[in-house]
């Protein structure tokens, strides 16, 4: 919190899902400087618990939550817990996913079916588990307005050779958010779809070797985005003034094609 009392986000509180480094870890920071008192869930809770520490030294109020949102118990217990300790719920970045690249033939499906439980339906357990207190904050809340940001891709729009199934992960929670869009916007809770392009993260680290070396080649000599040029849109999106909702964002790295 830069300016106690008089930032866009003050006396209000984020979630953030995939907390733990990345994208989600800088927003979760990002939004915080803002005035946001945040609640972070993921598996690692030793990177959430430094984050925790890196809100609260400059003086916000964050809490870890250990939570595999693929488990809707799990999801249902993060939001209940970021209501419990801090009483309300204003934004949620339903953020955590998981790109397990390769081709359809001979695939591992153990890898598709990481995907779909994540990216899918880990982010609709959260969407889900949240929009009470969303449309509760929308209603009640200080800022007249609640946001559901919800992190897809580029591959969510577009479809490449060898990434089917994050495609299809990616295009699916497009669809549920638009839908979801339509059914709460006249109620003041904004659903935006992020999809950024290739980010510097963690997020590759995760594929075969072959799989990674092939990434490793195309992205070659290319500035990719940082997590943070993602975290500043996801607040731009979320301290729009509430006549304005930003719905969709494609971000890209300058020389991606
Ligand atoms: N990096 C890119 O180029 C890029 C591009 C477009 C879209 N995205 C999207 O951006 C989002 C964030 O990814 P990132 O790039 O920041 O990658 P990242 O650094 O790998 O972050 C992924 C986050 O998801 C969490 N996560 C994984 N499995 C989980 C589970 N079962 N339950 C709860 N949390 C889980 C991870 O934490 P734990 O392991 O601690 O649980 C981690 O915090 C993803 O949805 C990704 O698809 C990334």
């Amino acid at each position: 919190m830069a300016n106690p009392g008089n930032d866009p986000l003050d006396g209000t509180v984020a979630l953030v899902t995939g907390a733990s480094s990345g994208i989600g870890e800088q927003t979760a920071a990002t939004l915080a400087e803002l005035g946001a008192d945040v609640v972070v869930a993921a598996r690692r809770t030793d990177r959430l618990d430094a984050l925790v520490e890196r809100i609260t030294g400059k003086g916000g109020r964050a809490l870890a939550v250990a939570a595999d949102v693929t488990d809707e118990a799990q999801a249902v217990a993060a939001v209940t817990q970021a209501v419990e300790r801090f009483g309300r719920l204003d934004t949620v970045v339903a953020n955590a996913g998981v790109m397990l690249l390769g081709q359809i033939e001979d695939a591992d499906t153990t890898e598709w079916r990481r995907m779909i439980e994540l990216n899918l339906l880990g982010a609709m357990y959260t969407a889900h588990a949240a929009l009470p207190h969303l449309l509760t904050a929308a209603e009640t809340g200080p800022r007249q307005v609640a946001d559901l940001v919800v992190t897809s891709s580029v591959a969510g729009r577009q479809v490449r050779l060898g990434s089917g199934v994050y495609n299809a992960s990616k295009h699916g929670i497009g669809a549920f958010a638009e839908a979801l869009r339509m059914e709460v916007t006249q109620r003041q809770v904004r659903v935006s779809l992020i999809e950024p392009g290739a980010v510097e993260t963690e997020l590759a680290s995760h594929n075969r070797p072959e799989v990674q070396e092939r990434m490793k080649q195309r992205f070659a000599g290319m500035e990719r985005l940082q997590a943070d040029d993602i975290a500043r849109t996801i607040a731009f999106v979320v301290t729009s003034p509430r006549h304005m909702a930003v719905n969709e964002v494609l971000i890209r790295p300058t020389r991606q094609q």
